[in-house]
């Protein structure tokens, strides 16, 4: 996802079709802000959160947005789909029509897999919390069709090879709960990973929920298809 950060005299050249010398003269008659701070630098990086006025007139204001979403099974985790209820169909008057569109979904989930989509319209957030170098963790709750072995353990943090991708997946942490539940905690987010690595024992699974991503847990009053707002305070963005 291409991160949207421009210099300041490139943006209002383009957007408000003057030149970029007259730009600069526009900046020396201070008639230009950013964030609310008058603007001297023509190189000034901007991003599209940066609130640019011109005039005391905002010529740019985007709000991001980050939502938090139960999904249930059987909904899709696309923007549209031809067959299936999409995670965006099921937002339901939470947005105006041009936000919902400018959203994007934060890691997929299997159509048969329930719990946690983050969906938001920050790239930069977004890549944080999938990029495997960031290493953050999903967890997830799994239910197998057959009892689960202590052999599973070793084997899921030894990493698994799949020779589709030709990679070996990163560490996975298994934590047993039953006999045919456990948790799973992955950094990363190949296909289909967990029901492939279950595969490895022939013990299908039988139902997935993901209740974490890093630091955002599903909200436990959050009924399966229902969604809110994430209001983010100081200091709770994570996306260094
Ligand atoms: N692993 C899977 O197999 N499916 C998911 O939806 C997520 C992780």
């Amino acid at each position: 996802m291409a991160i949207n950060r421009s210099r300041l005299d490139r943006f209002i050249s383009e957007k408000c079709n003057i030149n970029r010398k007259n730009v600069r003269s526009l900046l020396a008659q201070k008639r230009v802000s950013v964030d609310g701070i008058i603007a001297s630098d023509i190189a000034q990086p901007i991003n599209k959160f940066s609130v640019i006025s011109l005039d005391n007139q905002i010529i740019q204001q985007h709000k991001p947005l980050y939502i938090m979403l139960h999904k249930p099974v059987g909904v899709v985790c696309a923007t549209k789909d031809e067959k299936h209820k999409t995670v965006i169909d099921l937002l339901n008057g939470l947005l105006t029509p041009s936000e919902q569109a400018s959203l994007h979904i934060v890691g997929r989930l299997d159509l048969n897999t329930s719990g946690l989509v983050l969906l938001t319209n920050d790239s930069r957030w977004s890549e944080h919390l999938t990029s495997p170098q960031s290493k953050v963790a999903k967890h997830y709750l799994v239910t197998l069709q057959h009892p689960l072995h202590q052999e599973y353990i070793p084997a899921f943090a030894k990493g698994m090879y799949f020779a589709y991708e030709d990679i070996t997946t990163k560490p996975v942490t298994l934590n047993i709960l039953s006999q045919h539940q456990a948790e799973v905690i992955l950094t990363e987010g190949r296909y289909h990973q967990i029901k492939r690595m279950f595969g490895r024992f022939n013990n299908p699974v039988i139902a997935l929920h993901r209740t974490s991503i890093g630091s955002y847990r599903l909200a436990k009053d959050l009924k399966a298809g229902e969604s809110k707002i994430i209001v983010m305070e100081e200091g709770m963005l994570d996306r260094s």
